[in-house]
């Protein structure tokens, strides 16, 4: 891939994959993605800012190779992870020189990941600096975005904030800088809603710090670089936030219809009473878009037919991640149908701890749905929409 320019003598050289539809084996990449290397060129040094995925080693070298590049002093590694830092070792045979700029977890979990020798490191920490001849780079310890051990590099010359995970979106796109606005916020959200939702805490006190300081281009480890840091700044600030919008997500199975009947039935009543409603049926859902809904949505409904006394399984794996992922969802409920018996919405709670939800009344019908499943559908839509009038959301 051709290398980029995106200020000067800071240089793109990293690699596109456009083919790749999953990440650690979890989540789908309907975009493909990005490892985004960044070349920084100082008067006396030069550092390179993350290396790249170990399939796009040899991408990376090509790159390098393209840019000129003779000499690498330091290659700053923000964050342990593979997608990153796994091209370091050959870098370090190419550029023996080198050496590998880490703060001190990052340092440890690099030896443990990739067995790089200890000699090759140079260790630093928060707010320590490194001048390559007219850029100074700056470190700014970030942890929990998404590992304990990440760093992120203000470039400080040319105010350029090189993130790593945080603020990026898994995108492959041919130039670096930002093109289309709307592709970017959606990929953007969508990683957020995969990597960064669990973490909205920290990720707001680093978005407090980050206003602190004169930003002219945000440059991540994924996706696009922003030129106009408020794009992404304000949209993270939105996401990690407390506020959520009129909107009832509802991820269903229905095995034999009748689970289905009440989706709709309950969809519908929610639209009548102003509720906004995403049904999200789980056999060909992708899982990442269910994140993404999850990002803001105030009720999650789970619907699902009693299997082996349980939910069914791939409503249980709903469950599972979306505990996982603590989205800020305020309201939920579980509707299904059942044959003869079972514990499933005891089974589905117990799945649920993480969740801080106020849990309002199941629906649970014997067979296919009647006039009693209906009504208690309608007071749960009514019951949904009162709670949307009761946090703002709907008037
Ligand atoms: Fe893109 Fe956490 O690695």
């Amino acid at each position: 891939m051709a290398t980029s320019e995106i200020k000067k003598d800071i240089v793109w050289v990293g690699a596109l994959d456009w083919d790749r539809r999953l990440f650690d084996e979890l989540i789908p990449l309907p975009d493909g993605t990005s490892y985004n290397s960044y070349l920084v060129r100082g008067k006396e040094k030069t550092a390179l800012i993350d290396a790249v995925d170990p399939t796009k080693t040899g991408e990376l070298l090509e790159n390098l190779q393209e840019a000129g590049v003779t000499r690498i002093d330091y290659i700053v590694s923000h964050h342990a992870e593979q997608d990153h830092s796994g091209a370091i070792p050959e870098v370090l045979e190419v550029f023996p020189q080198a050496k590998v700029v880490a703060n001190e977890k990052c340092k440890a979990m690099l030896m443990d990941l990739l067995l790089i020798p200890e000699g090759r490191f140079l260790t630093v920490a928060d707010g320590q600096t490194l001048d390559l001849g007219g850029k100074t780079l700056e470190f700014i310890l970030a942890p929990w975005v998404h590992w304990p051990e990440t760093m992120l590099t203000y470039l400080r010359e040319d105010m350029v904030l090189f993130s790593c995970d945080f603020l990026g979106a898994h995108l492959a796109q041919s130039r670096p800088l930002l093109s289309d606005e709307n592709r970017t916020l959606q990929a953007a959200k969508r990683y957020f809603a995969e990597i960064m939702m669990p973490f909205r805490i920290q990720i707001r006190k680093h978005l407090e710090k980050l206003q602190g300081m004169a930003i002219d281009m945000i440059a991540p480890s994924h996706g696009v670089v922003y030129p106009r840091p408020a794009f992404i700044l304000d949209a993270y600030a939105e996401w990690a936030s407390d506020r959520t919008r009129n909107l009832a997500l509802i991820p269903f199975v229905s095995m034999h219809g009748s689970t289905r009947e009440m989706v709709e039935y309950l969809a519908g009543a929610l639209v009548r009473q102003g509720v906004d409603v995403i049904p999200c049926n789980l056999t060909h859902t992708d899982i990442g878009e269910l994140a993404k809904e999850l990002v803001d949505a105030s009720t999650v409904v789970l619907a699902t037919p009693t299997v082996l006394g349980g939910a069914h399984p791939a409503v249980a794996h709903a469950a599972f991640l979306a505990n996982a992922l603590r989205p800020k969802v305020k309201f939920a409920s579980i509707i299904g149908s059942f044959g003869w018996g079972g514990k499933m919405v005891e089974t589905l709670l117990a799945s649920l701890g993480n969740l801080k939800v106020e849990l309002l009344e199941p629906v649970l019908a014997k067979g296919y749905p009647v006039g009693k499943d209906y009504q208690a559908l309608d007071k749960l839509a009514a019951a949904i929409a009162e709670k949307h009038r009761g946090i703002g959301v709907l008037s």
